[in-house]
């Protein structure tokens, strides 16, 4: 990504990703009703917003746990190389598990997660990406829920950042660069 001056056109607003934040609660719900607990883990630093949002719609016994997973490189390209740099605090054997993440994009990170989640042998485990951009995807992803997919455009807001900025915006804005 160039450096240089930006301004941050909104894309979703924050009433229409707390309306998908909702019917997607509702999906998960449903989904594993009856469960004796789900273990929800949302990938840092992008999805600390939307999974503080979600669990609180979810009518479910839930465990919150935090994972962390970083590609080398800059902030804009994606490496196919993940590194773990905060493993889960609890055990997913046997357990229902939701992996919550901000942005599925070429898709290596996610991969690479869901590999490494599913050799602890979970029960069941499910992925909500918040966003997807289908147009870069280089590995697929198997997962259940979708909140929005977009076009190509590199995103920030609602957890999203740009070199760590912008996580603070209620709602998701393309970054458009300003000569
Ligand atoms: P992937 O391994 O290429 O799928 O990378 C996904 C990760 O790249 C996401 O979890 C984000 O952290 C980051 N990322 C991808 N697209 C964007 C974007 O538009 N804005 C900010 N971060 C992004
Ligand atoms: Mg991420």
């Amino acid at each position: 990504m160039p450096s240089g001056q930006y301004v941050i056109d909104q894309m979703i607003s924050a009433k229409s990703i707390a309306a998908r934040v909702e019917e997607l609660a509702k999906e998960i719900t449903a989904h594993y009703a009856g469960t004796q607990k789900l273990v929800v883990v949302g990938l840092l630093r992008g999805s600390f917003i939307f999974i503080a949002d979600l669990v609180r719609e979810l009518d479910l016994p839930v465990e919150v746990d935090f994972l962390e997973a970083s590609s080398y490189g800059n902030a804009m390209e994606s490496s196919r190389e993940v590194r773990i740099l905060k493993d889960l605090r609890g055990e997913i054997a046997g357990r229902d598990v939701l992996v919550v993440e901000d942005i599925v994009d070429t898709g290596f990170t996610l991969s690479h997660v869901i590999r490494l989640l599913k050799s602890r042998e979970p029960a069941r485990l499910e992925v909500c990406a918040l966003l997807d951009k289908p147009a870069r995807r280089e590995v697929e992803v198997d997962k259940r829920w979708t909140g929005f997919t977009i076009p190509d455009e590199f995103v920030v807001g609602y957890g999203i950042d740009y070199a760590q900025f912008n996580r603070n915006l209620p709602f998701i804005g393309k970054v458009r660069f300003v000569e």
